[in-house]
């Protein structure tokens, strides 16, 4: 048994990907494994101001939401990323976030 963690990063929800983290999330419950999504749109992730201070420390000197998360995605045996294709590419949303 694994626990998911999915990222789901469109700003509507209930639309196509985040239908499909369901769907997904459905399949996988299904088979024994725990699941938990995190719905990107709820979170205050803020910009990376580019400090640097991550690469001597391993975290973000902002006071957001990603510390939440990452505590989630530590903890988790498979992450699921999803995004809509905005402009051929994930959206900002998802972009933001990694
Ligand atoms: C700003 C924006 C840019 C998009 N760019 C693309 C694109 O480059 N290629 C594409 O096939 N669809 C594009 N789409 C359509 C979305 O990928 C599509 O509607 C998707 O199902 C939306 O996902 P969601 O329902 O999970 O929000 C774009 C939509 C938006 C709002």
């Amino acid at each position: 048994m694994k626990k998911i963690l999915i990222i789901s990063s469109s700003p509507r929800k209930g639309g196509n990907s985040d239908l499909l983290c369901d769907r997904f999330a459905d399949g996988a419950k299904d088979s024994g494994h725990t699941v938990e999504k995190v719905f990107l749109a709820d979170m205050n992730i803020r910009y990376c101001h580019g400090c640097g201070a991550c690469n001597a420390t391993h975290k973000c000197v902002q006071k957001d939401d990603m510390a939440l998360i990452l505590d989630k995605m530590v903890n988790a045996d498979v992450i699921v990323l999803a995004t809509p294709v905005y402009f051929y590419s994930m959206n900002g949303q998802m972009k933001t976030f990694m």
